[in-house]
């Protein structure tokens, strides 16, 4: 089985980019751990970033095939972006939105999400320790599906 991870612009500043909101955590490290607990589910999962919604595209794009599903983290194009909306539809693959803060609990702006409507479910409030949620979340999705 096979995952794919896409996260969003800003995401590489984690670490020092609003400790207070996004914790103290890099990407480096979020992605690690996420990596390793699939790995240890005998899973492979393959991250990228993007800070430019074309980059975010062309990755949901090229998933179609290559992997079972994707985890993402659209990051500000959460609340603005019908292209990667439409790239996760089009993907046909089942998607897990993931967030570190809980939107709706912070500015109005941010309790939209254009992308959870075409995802399977939404992950956020948790911190960095999401991101293995989402694993554990779209990999019940999967088992489910090949049962
Ligand atoms: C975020 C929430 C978004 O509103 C924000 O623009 C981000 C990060 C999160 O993970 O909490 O960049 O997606």
């Amino acid at each position: 089985m096979k995952i794919l991870l896409v996260n969003g612009p800003n995401l590489k500043r984690l670490g020092t980019r609003e400790p207070s909101v996004y914790g103290t955590d890099t990407l480096d490290q979020i992605v690690g751990r996420a990596v390793r607990h699939a790995a240890a589910r005998q899973v492979l999962l393959d991250a990228v970033q993007s800070d430019d919604e074309a980059g975010i595209v062309r990755a949901l794009g090229a998933a179609h095939g290559a992997y079972d599903g994707i985890i993402i983290n659209p990051a500000a194009y959460t609340h603005t972006s019908v292209a990667i909306r439409d790239a996760i539809a089009a993907s046909g693959l089942p998607v897990v939105e993931v967030h570190l803060s809980n939107t709706h609990a912070r500015e109005a702006f941010r309790h939209t999400s254009l992308t959870a409507p075409v995802c399977v479910g939404q992950i956020m409030g948790f911190g960095a320790a999401g991101y293995t949620l989402a694993v554990d979340a779209l990999l019940s999705v999967l088992n489910a599906k090949s049962e």
